[in-house]
């Protein structure tokens, strides 16, 4: 395992290459144990950056076995080597100079994921940010674009297959039994982009014919047996390319595409040239082992991989502080993708649950960072909430500012400005300001500046004279290293909503801050006129989420509920019905720590029901208006002196109160939604079920009797109702005999399906209660628990502390305590999965008093401990600050 250097990079320490790889041949001799790598590169000095003396080259945990410079093995003397770095003195003169590298790598006991290592019997890479460094020594930095030659050889009877980058060139026998394949790929591309595979696979074969004619080979390859639970995937594919011809007018560019499944993967996809790695678990699916939720991800990481062919491949990144060039715009355009595919006004709900319940946390605490941070210790733990979906939100309010045609004009400029770059966000703003000829700089305070910025609005209605005054004030709260926050600009979408529901016409004075419905809040304050405005209006503001905000709105909760009903704007209905019960269950949760019992407004109980049944609205749509906030999400709201039980014990009061008020309506619901026909994906069948499925969970709460749960679990064909009758179960009815006896029919029935059993892992993790814990531990110690498999540790540990307020974080510590030891555990493996984990902590200083002096243990516990790699050590620090 690496050490910690404690060195920190900073984004104006960033200077140009002295050197260049125009080429890079790579040849790798493959075995389990010992992999010889022979990189043959060619170097050129960078004539813009004049002389660089010596050649130094990244390395991670290498052995050097040869080195020529232009043929000539060079003497000791005229290099130093360590594992992690290979500095060579005495260089040609010349413009160029070939090197010849040969190093030795062990792939089957590389458990960090990093590099080239070994899963499941099959040879895989994972090189982004810093992993090629893990295989050879090269100047690892995402400005250095190479075309690459790759020879890759192997036991045929081990690796019947060779997978690299770019197009098939060559293949053959070889003696003893070995064989090999060469790959060329004719895109210069930085070295995170770099893959290999090699191992014995089934594949799901298909065509795609691009825009201009291009036939296109697309495979995955997948476990054998398992190549028809690649057809969801195969299908998501060819959905992708052509709709990035259509939206983007992006063509791919080779003449194969290939994706390859692995089962230990330390995160979701990687977007290898022409050659993406994935984890399992986010391209296997059929009805009998994945939700539609499983479906809808495999869908929108699909296309997020493939899309980054453009976003991120033939444009790159210039350093890793550009990250979210690649990120931001390519979760922008996956999430546009599943939108076109299945019900924006759903899919944006979705999106905005996600931002406030993964980024708002992160932006509100000790880790947060600017969407393109000025430094890191470890970048790895960059690949953040913020980066990639607050990133997102940015593209999008580039769009909600420029609107639709000006934004796809500049992306266009921007493909054919900056093909074949390692670019900046600076060059990105620069491509919409070009074409809108607008000034993007207090807009790209965004990028520059952490923290949730909070919008208050305060509005005061003269009937007499027709007149609505708005006040308007933004501030940004203090973030790490950011006491003084910079006034930002905040597209913010609102209407004013008349007496009947109708968006009221008006006329705005100050209205330079107004155009199309959309506020442009520049200055601290905006203080806004209408007129025209008899009746006093609702407001419904920050409509479709225009902007990553918060707002501080004084409103009556006859207003919210008025909204929740009427507005025509699907997003702010939500938004009010969401807001109406987290302040519900606040209220409650207060109720309950003053040890009165909690009661709920009659009104809202008997909204959720009309909503529930309102069959002008999608079903999928109902169903998530029916989703109550999650305890972290109440957490939030409330934002300090966090009792978890109070807010479970409230939520959970919630649920059966709505339930018992409308459980015949729910009743006659559960029955109608249930479809006899045959499965299928589509989000239209996908919201059934998950509005049926909110209506079980409701009424078994209420009930209190676990038998509809059990009888579903018994006759569910798919697994999206199987497993939402069995976590019905496993949280509405710990303990009785329907529950324990479904969680062992699961366990039986899928226990040589990793996938599935997941699942199982993950349920059980997840229900709450004091007493989960002692199921968690004995979880741990099951004989398909492994600390090896990311997914595995994700689904125990990862959902115990994510999800399982009342259980992780348990008013006598053991919850922290037990999660401090897995940590530490997995940290030994696998240091990056390890650092993930860690952040459940940081929202730690929320706590009421007791739980946070334990959680701050935890947190010195790991601090404390010996070698810790450099990945844990950032975050614990930083969320200690
Ligand atoms: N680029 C990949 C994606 O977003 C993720 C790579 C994550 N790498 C990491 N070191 N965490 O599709
Ligand atoms: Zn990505």
């Amino acid at each position: 395992m690496r050490t910690d250097t404690g060195q920190v990079f900073k984004l104006e320490d960033y200077r140009p290459s002295d050197f260049l790889i125009p080429q890079t041949k790579l040849s790798f001799h493959l075995g389990p144990d010992r992999t010889t790598v022979v990189s043959e590169l060619s170097i050129e000095r960078n004539a813009e950056t004049g002389d660089g003396e010596p050649l130094v080259l990244d390395g991670d945990a290498l052995a050097l076995v040869d080195l020529e410079i232009d043929g000539e093995t060079l003497g000791p003397n005229a290099y130093e080597v360590t594992p992690e770095k290979l500095t060579i003195h005495a260089l040609p003169k010349g413009k160029t100079f070939r090197l010849k590298i040969t190093t030795e790598i062990s792939p089957s006991t590389n458990t960090a994921l990093m590099g080239l290592y070994r899963s499941n019997s099959v040879y895989c890479t994972q090189c982004e940010a810093e992993g090629f460094r893990r295989i050879t020594y090269f100047l690892d930095r995402p400005d250095i674009l190479s075309v690459y030659t790759v020879r890759i050889e192997a036991d045929r009877a081990e690796a019947p297959l060779l997978l690299s980058n770019g197009n098939p060139s060559e293949a053959g026998e070889l003696d003893g039994g070995r064989h090999y394949a060469v790959w060329e790929d004719p895109f210069p591309k930085p070295s995170y982009l770099f893959a290999l595979v090699a191992g014995d696979l089934g594949v799901l074969k298909d065509r795609f014919t691009t825009m201009s004619g291009r036939e296109v080979e697309l495979g995955i390859y997948v476990e054998h047996g398992k190549e028809q639970r690649a057809a969801y995937a195969m299908d998501a594919l060819k959905r992708s390319m052509a709709w990035d011809e259509e939206v983007f007018g992006r063509e791919y560019d080779l003449d194969v595409f290939n994706i390859v499944a692995v089962s230990d993967f330390n995160m979701g996809a990687m977007e290898n040239k022409g050659l993406n790695v994935f984890n399992d678990k986010y391209v296997l699916a059929d009805e009998d082992t994945a939700t539609d939720a499983d479906f809808a991800n495999i869908e929108a990481i699909i296309a997020h991989e493939y899309f980054h062919n453009w976003t991120g491949n033939r444009i790159t990144c210039r350093d890793w502080f550009q990250l979210c060039l690649k990120e931001g715009l390519t979760v922008y355009r996956d999430h546009e993708f599943s939108a076109d595919q299945r019900s924006r006004a759903v899919k944006r709900i979705a999106e905005v649950r996600t931002l406030k319940a993964h980024q708002f946390p992160e932006d509100q605490g000790p880790l947060a960072h600017p969407v393109r941070p000025r430094r890191y210790r470890e970048i790895n733990n960059f690949y953040t909430a913020t980066v990639y979906e607050k990133g997102s939100e940015i593209v999008r309010m580039i769009r909600t500012i420029l609107g639709r045609e000006k934004f796809r004009e500049g992306m266009d400029l921007y493909f054919e400005r900056h093909d074949g770059d390692a670019a900046t966000i600076e060059d990105f703003l620069k491509v919409f300001e070009d074409v809108a000829e607008k000034d993007l700089s207090q807009f790209a305070l965004w990028y520059h500046q952490a923290g949730t910025p909070n919008i208050t609005v305060k509005a005061s209605h003269d009937a007499q004279r027709g007149e609505l005054v708005l006040d308007i004030e933004q501030s940004s709260p203090p973030t790490p290293g950011e006491s003084r926050k910079r006034l930002m600009h905040i597209p913010l979408a609102f209407g004013l909503v008349g007496p009947s529901g109708e968006d009221l016409v008006w006329e705005a004075a100050d209205g330079a801050a107004i155009e199309n419905s959309i506020v442009h809040v520049r200055r601290r304050k905006h203080t806004i006129h209408f007129t025209g405005i008899s009746e006093r209006p609702r407001l419904s503001l920050n409509r479709g989420f225009s902007a990553p905000v918060t707002l501080s709105v004084e409103e009556k909760p006859e207003d919210r509920a008025f909204l929740a009903r009427h507005d025509s704007d699907l997003f702010s209905r939500w938004q009010a019905l969401n807001t109406l019960m987290t302040e519900a269950i606040i209220e409650a949760s207060k109720m309950i720590r003053g040890g009165k019992e909690p009661s709920f407004p009659d009104d809202l109980l008997t909204l959720c029901g009309d909503i529930a049944a309102d069959g002008s609205l999608e079903e999928a749509y109902r169903a998530l208006a029916l989703t109550f906030p999650g305890e972290a999400d109440v957490a939030r709201e409330i934002g300090s002196n966090i009792d978890p039980d109070a807010i479970l014990a409230a939520r959970d009061a919630l649920v059966e109160a709505v339930g018992r008020a409308n459980a015949a309506s729910f009743e006659k619901l559960y029955e109608n939604l249930s479809d006899g026909g045959p499965f299928s994906p589509d989000a239209r069948s996908a919201g059934r079920r998950s509005l049926r499925n909110a209506m079980l969970d409701y009424l078994s709460e209420s009930s209190g009797d676990p038998r509809r749960a059990a009888a579903q679990f018994e006759r569910a064909t798919n697994m999206t109702d199987r497993s939402a009758a069995l976590a019905t179960l496993a949280i509405r009815h710990p303990d009785t005999l329907e529950a324990t006896s479904a969680l062992a029919r699961f366990e039986e029935r899928y226990r040589s399906d990793p996938l599935v059993l997941d699942k199982w892992f993950q349920i059980q993790a997840g229900a709450p209660g004091r007493h989960s814990l002692d199921t968690v531990r004995s979880l741990s110690e099951h004989r398909a628990f492994s600390l090896a498999n990311p997914n595995r540790v994700r689904s125990l540990v990862g959902t115990f502390s994510s999800a399982n307020q009342t259980g992780f974080h348990r008013p006598d510590g053991e919850g922290y305590r037990f999660f401090t030891d897995m940590v530490l555990a997995v940290e030994r493996r696998n240091p990056q999965v390890a650092a993930r984990l860690a952040t459940a902590l940081r929202s730690w200083r929320s706590l009421e008093p007791g739980r946070r002096a334990l959680a701050r243990e935890a947190l010195l516990r790991i601090s404390s401990a010996e070698n810790l790699s450099p990945d844990l050590r950032d975050i614990v620090e930083r969320t200690l600050a």
